[in-house]
């Protein structure tokens, strides 16, 4: 992958995209790998630079509502609602697809998840090719997703392409998925818009495990982020947490990745601050399991979280991905 910047990158980028090439470009919620989502063609080459499972459907970005109106075969009252309150905007909509809608980008299903992102290069690049971009996050299958154009090359390096860069990714966890295809609306993936405000448009959401949604959310059943350092999940309050740390972990091969109350207390084990809050840990999750697995020396991770508000949510639930929780495969 060859990195490019600024509007002549925008200009190389449009046109590799139109040619059936990919590129991956900067998105608010994470780094995505982008095709042309009309060429089976294109989508296969994402598939193939990923070596993600091709049983699992991608995210097709548009420019704006008009655009996931052409792709969808029944636009409901309910999607009309929450693209105009939330898009441009980290929410997805799996809505029942057209199907010029390439094949492999829905993974065979007869339904698509469209996004409209809130990132001026993202919507710059829609409009200059003019065409939808089925775009997964941009890491290879199964490690952390790529909050900048580095992760994006440490992964992908030898893959043929481009990397557009426009910084650091500022929401740092995906788009949330939401199942508006059926009358029943069924949260499929905590991310970066936070349940509560959806329900407030949406009404309540059925989750995934509620039965309604297992099986149309075929991507649940990977392990997204296998780590090459085993990751334990506290699920506890600071006073706890730091107890139990202190406790039953050795500093010298131990990182603790925990909210700035926790990581103050444990200055002798290295480490990674998540900041304040939700946002600030959704921020830094990524990039920080990133950094530990380049420590020399360590044997574990331990993560601390236990809010579940907001971006708390997506948060949790990476975590508890990361800690090889609830995977079937
Ligand atoms: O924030 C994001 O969503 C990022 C950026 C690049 O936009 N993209 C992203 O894509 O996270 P990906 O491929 O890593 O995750 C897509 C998720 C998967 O869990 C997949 O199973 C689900 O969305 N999905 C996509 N289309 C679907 C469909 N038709 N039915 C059910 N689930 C679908
Ligand atoms: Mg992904």
């Amino acid at each position: 992958m060859r990195r490019v910047v600024g509007e002549d990158g925008i200009r190389e980028a449009a046109a590799l995209l139109c040619a059936g090439g990919i590129v991956a470009f900067p998105t608010e919620t994470v780094y995505g790998l982008g095709a042309d989502a009309l060429s089976d063609t294109a989508v296969r080459r994402i598939f193939a630079a990923k070596g993600r499972p091709s049983d699992n459907p991608l995210i097709v970005h548009v420019a704006d509502q008009e655009g996931a109106r052409r792709l969808a075969r029944r636009w409901s009252d309910l999607a009309e609602r929450l693209a105009a309150r939330f898009w441009p905007g980290p929410l997805t909509l799996v809505v029942p697809a057209r199907p010029e809608v390439a094949s492999a980008a829905r993974a065979g299903l007869d339904t698509v998840g469209v996004r409209c992102p809130n990132h001026p290069l993202a919507l710059r690049l829609l409009r200059a090719a003019a065409l939808p971009l089925a775009a997964p996050s941009a890491n290879r299958s199964g490690r952390p997703s790529p909050t900048t154009a580095e992760a994006v090359l440490e992964d992908l390096a030898g893959a043929d392409g481009l990397v557009l860069d426009g910084g650091p990714s500022g929401i740092g966890v995906e788009s949330t998925v939401v199942d508006v295809s059926t009358g029943m609306p069924v949260l499929l993936r905590p991310g970066g818009l936070g349940r509560e405000e959806l329900e407030v448009v949406a009404g309540p959401l059925l989750s995934v495990g509620d039965g309604a949604g297992a099986p149309r959310a075929p991507g649940m059943k990977y392990r997204h982020y296998a780590p090459t350092l085993p990751v334990r999940l506290l699920r506890l309050q600071p006073e706890a947490a730091i107890e139990m740390i202190r406790t039953h972990f050795d500093p010298a091969d131990t990182a603790v990745l925990a909210a700035t109350a926790v990581r103050q207390a444990l200055t002798a084990y290295r480490g990674v601050d998540l900041g304040p809050d939700a946002d600030s840990a959704a921020a830094g999750l990524f990039e920080g399991l990133r950094r530990l697995e380049r420590e020399p020396g360590l044997v574990r991770i331990v993560a601390v979280w236990s809010e579940t508000r907001g971006r708390g949510l997506a948060v949790m639930n990476r975590l508890e991905k990361a800690a090889g929780e609830g995977h079937h495969v």
